[in-house]
């Protein structure tokens, strides 16, 4: 973490001297004097501390205007006053208006300290709760297993028990659903920093305009609207790894960024100018071919190779079919569990159906479906027959063989699946009048998945409303 900043004002120069020398001795500390409180109030307008020592009585702006500027409304910075007159009135209307403490003078040098250290560390502690609030919404599932025996799957497993102890880069890729989130996750679970924070980072559902305050922070009137001081996620993450989902999203303005950060270690906050050093492992995930936005002009070439140091490429669901069953079963069994089901479980031809549908959705779109067949069984065992509908066309409805086609196995495979996935899509498209948000609801695919799935087939959600 950056140095903490500490503004002191007083018009008596030796009192600045003296709380300086007296905070020297502390760590991380910065401290900023000013004689005239006009100049300090510019300055903390620009840049802000956390934490102000302001005397009470001083020419033009007195430490009370003082206090009503930097306490007020959200842009709150915390003040302790210094005072020569100890009127009790007078400390009673500086805490009303939302000083933390007052310090009279002569002043104490260890009384001193221990005040600012306490402010300090309870300002520590309110970052950390609202950053523990952001985690609750989400909490970290380092506990959830990963499930697989296949070769492409145990290739997957054991490059994640290499390399997660190792400070290293690590880009996540797979098509929608495969669990590259998932992959993300053990990789701080088991890393050395799995103590530290793990921070996702939706960069497809930040704003253009606010990624690089989310991700760097921003101080005080960086912008309209930056009314207090805000540390980014980078900051948050110190320790910890930060997980950059849908990493191709991010602007190209931004990748240089990025790639800045990386490479020097350290951030700076929207409108600020202090270099802040972080500690911070980067895992970066995408459904998108990087290697062709790099020759799109669309990803830079150096943050590519800078993010993809160890590359992890999650196998689809229909490439290693025999962990579908042991899959499906975990489900079957997580669904029992928690939704108190009285189901015994599911034939074997329950099985056996899910091994040839072609799970465009992949492990996400599994779940979902053995959650909604098991809630809605009637037996005391699942069977083939309680699947989906669409599960259910595209298996019975497959070509076994053909004399007449000349296609081999696979093309004749690849030729159905991209069928499956047009008629899917435009059926859908078609249901909803072109209206990508319900379509992609119903199909349980995220709104940006199922987007990039129209721009597979180039597919126009436009022609399907009514009015065309
Ligand atoms: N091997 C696995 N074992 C158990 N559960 C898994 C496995 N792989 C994925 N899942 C589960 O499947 C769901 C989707 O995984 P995840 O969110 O990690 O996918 P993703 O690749 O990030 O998808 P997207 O590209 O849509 O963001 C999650 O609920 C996850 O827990
Ligand atoms: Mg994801």
């Amino acid at each position: 973490m950056g140095n903490k900043r500490i503004v002191i004002v007083d018009d008596d120069p030796t009192i600045l001297d003296y709380c300086r020398l007296s905070l020297s001795t502390l760590a991380h500390i910065e401290c900023e004097t000013y004689t005239s409180p006009a100049e300090a109030l510019s300055r903390l307008q620009r840049d802000s501390a956390d934490l102000v020592l302001s005397d009470l009585q001083m020419p033009n702006v007195d430490g009370i205007d003082l206090l009503k500027q930097l306490c007020h409304g959200e842009s709150y910075t915390p003040v302790v006053i210094l005072t020569a007159f100890p009127e009790v009135e007078t400390a009673v209307q500086c805490m009303k208006l939302g000083a933390l403490d007052y310090l009279t003078k002569p002043i104490n040098m260890e009384e001193l300290r221990i005040t600012v250290q306490r402010i300090l560390e309870n300002e520590a502690n309110r970052e950390e709760l609202r950053f523990l609030q952001h985690q609750l919404e989400r909490p970290f599932k380092s506990a959830v297993p990963m499930i697989g025996t296949s070769p492409a799957f145990s290739k997957v497993l054991t490059t994640i028990e290499r390399i997660a102890k190792k400070n290293v880069e690590v880009l996540v890729t797979g098509e929608t659903g495969t669990g590259k989130e998932l992959v993300s996750r053990r990789l701080h679970g088991e890393s050395l920093r799995r103590n530290k924070r793990f921070v996702p980072v939706n960069c497809g559902a930040i704003p253009e305009s606010l990624i690089e305050s989310e991700l760097f922070g921003h101080e005080k009137g960086a912008f309209t609207g930056a009314t207090a001081k805000k540390p980014g996620l980078f900051e948050y993450a110190e320790g910890g790894t930060i997980f950059l989902d849908e990493v191709g999203e991010i602007p190209l303005l931004m990748q240089a960024k990025l790639l800045r950060a990386l490479q020097e270690k350290t951030i700076r906050r929207v409108g600020g100018r202090q270099e802040i050093p972080v500690d911070v492992r980067i895992v970066a995930a995408t459904n998108r071919n990087l290697q062709e936005e790099v020759q799109a002009k669309r990803f830079r070439e150096d943050l590519y190779y800078r993010l993809n140091v160890i590359p992890i490429q999650l196998p689809a669901l229909r490439d290693r079919l025999s962990d579908i069953p042991i899959l499906a079963e975990f489900f079957l069994k997580q669904c029992i569990q928690s939704l108190n089901l009285e189901l015994e479980g599911a034939t074997a031809e329950f099985f056996e159906v899910l091994k040839t549908y072609s799970w465009p959705g992949n492990v996400r779109e599994l779940q979902n479906v053995i959650k909604r067949s098991a809630t809605l069984a009637v037996g005391s065992k699942l069977t083939a027959d309680e699947l989906p509908e669409n599960i259910l066309t595209q298996v019975r409805s497959l070509p076994i063989a053909d004399d007449q086609s000349g296609l081999g196995f696979l093309e004749l495979r690849e030729t159905q699946l991209e069928s499956f996935d047009r008629q899917y899509l435009t059926s859908l498209l078609s249901k909803h009048q072109g209206d990508v948000k319900r379509a992609a609801l119903e199909s349980q695919v995220p709104q940006a998945s199922f987007y990039r799935w129209l721009k597979r087939y180039d597919i126009r959600a436009k022609s399907f409303k009514s009015s065309s």
